[in-house]
């Protein structure tokens, strides 16, 4: 079968390349221009990489015009509902999911992984009280780099396995680390009597002083939560992991660059920016002036949570959260605090998805809207929102370093440019100039 191409002209010159058309499973099939410079000279430009293919992958499905996400296959409406971030973490892993000897194999493991080398305790006592929480996760888990370095080739794939599931187990033991900092409270170890999601929550809000109790309507929405979270194809962070382990970089450090990206507000730092949001916006009855600044071309404001470069249409994972976050409100107390940043949040969601400016532009809240307040429901301060994200896309993050360090088309990521600055010019001695 005649395999399709495109053919590229160069009509200053009559050049022409033929550029194969790859299809996947399913999405937009891809132009091969690998040839492009061999034949033209010529580089493609893409800022933001809105219509570029990095790789070849086969862990996540996103099709934006239909809101469908898939983890190696299955929706995550199906995952949300009926699995855990544990088992999808093996999921993203290991392509499949486990059998009931598997899964029972890979928790053990996770759990005899999930504890840190008492040294890096010290690393903690590096930041200021006051240290936004994304700066200490940034640091100390590229500090893990210094514990698995020598004994780590990324060339090995048992070594690489046995580094996923080390990631997966010490992130919850490194995020509430960060959280006790914060408040001061003392640091606590594992208790592998408990469940991945339990030993985080208590790992976070235990004190040595009482017992804790856990809440199984928390521990459900969290790890509904941190599902939401695990993957999301080739995002900035995942990018940014995908180009670190290029260069063959300690894996650790690789993730530490994937945590320094989602940190920013324009990606994973949207949660806490929606609930920074929703307080300035501080009563339903001013949702029109922000919406009014969002629209507003001389202002560079805009609404934290709505727009995604991937879903215009709903995010499947703003769906699903919104449903979870309108049980909280009807669950929750007329008189708690968060009530009335959830009815802002409300009447934001209202007027945004009535507006033509969003309609137009096919803006709809993304899942870093409703996230924020579930997260603030559980307890959750608002500067710790991303660490909870970070915590849950390692998984993702990790998937895809595996996924890297297999490719059979493997080689360091090296993007080109187009130049634009000064011609070719002579060196002027500092005497000499004007
Ligand atoms: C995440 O990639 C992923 O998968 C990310 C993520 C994941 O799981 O990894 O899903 C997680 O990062 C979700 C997104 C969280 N970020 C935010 O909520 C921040 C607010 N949103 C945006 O800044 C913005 O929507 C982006 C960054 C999410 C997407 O930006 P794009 O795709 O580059 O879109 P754009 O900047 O080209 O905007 C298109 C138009 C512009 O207007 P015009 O110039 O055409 O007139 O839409 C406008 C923008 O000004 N616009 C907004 C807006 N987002 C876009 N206007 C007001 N408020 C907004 N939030």
């Amino acid at each position: 079968m005649k395999s399709e191409t495109v053919t590229i002209t160069d009509n200053s010159t009559g050049k022409t390349v033929e550029c194969p058309i790859l299809k996947g499973t399913y999405g937009a099939p891809v132009i091969d221009t690998a040839a492009l410079y061999k034949e033209l000279g010529m580089f493609t430009l893409d800022p933001g990489f809105t219509t570029t293919a990095s790789c070849r992958s086969a862990i996540t499905y996103l099709d934006g015009e239909h809101g469908i996400l898939l983890h190696r296959g299955y929706p995550i409406e199906q995952l949300a509902e009926q699995s855990s971030f544990l088992e999808v973490s093996y999921l993203l892993l290991h392509g499949e999911l486990p059998t009931a000897d598997e899964f029972a194999d890979y928790e053990s493991q996770i759990k005899r992984y999930n504890n840190v080398h008492e040294h890096l305790m010290r690393f903690f006592n590096g930041y200021r009280y006051d240290a936004h929480p994304m700066s200490i996760m940034v640091g100390v888990t590229g500090a893990m780099a210094s514990y698995y370095h020598e004994t780590v080739d990324v060339k090995n794939p048992e070594h690489r396995m046995q580094t996923a599931h080390r990631l997966i187990a010490k992130m919850p033991n490194i995020g509430s680390k960060v959280y006790k900092h914060g408040v001061g409270e003392p640091f606590i170890y594992p208790d592998n009597s408990l469940g991945y999601i339990e030993n985080l929550m208590n790992m976070m809000f235990a004190i040595p002083s009482e017992p804790y109790e856990l809440h199984p309507q928390a521990v459900q929405a969290l790890d509904k939560l941190m599902i939401l979270h695990a993957d999301h194809e080739q995002n900035a962070s995942t990018s940014t992991v995908r180009l670190s382990g290029s260069s063959e970089a300690n894996p650790f450090a690789a993730i530490s660059a994937g945590i320094s990206t989602l940190w920013g507000k324009a990606h994973g730092g949207a949660n806490e920016a929606v609930l920074e949001m929703l307080e300035e916006i501080g009563d339903p009855k001013n949702v029109h002036k922000f919406v009014d600044r969002a629209k507003d071309k001389n202002d560079n404001y805009r609404l934290m949570g709505f727009g995604h470069r991937v879903y215009k249409n709903f995010d499947p994972r703003a769906t699903i959260i919104s449903k979870a976050c309108h049980e909280v409100l009807d669950d929750m107390d007329p008189n708690s605090e968060l009530r009335p940043l959830m009815e802002i949040a409300m009447e934001l969601e209202k007027i945004a998805l009535e507006d033509e400016y969003f309609i137009e532009r096919k803006l709809y809240p993304n899942v870093d809207f409703y996230s924020g307040i579930i997260l603030r429901a559980l307890g959750i301060p608002t500067s710790m929102f991303t660490v909870f994200f970070a915590m849950a896309r390692s998984a993702g993050w990790i998937a895809n370093w595996l996924e890297l360090m297999e490719d059979p088309d493997f080689r360091i990521g090296r993007p080109r440019q187009l130049y634009i600055g000064s011609e070719k010019r002579d060196y002027i001695p500092l005497d000499k100039r004007g």
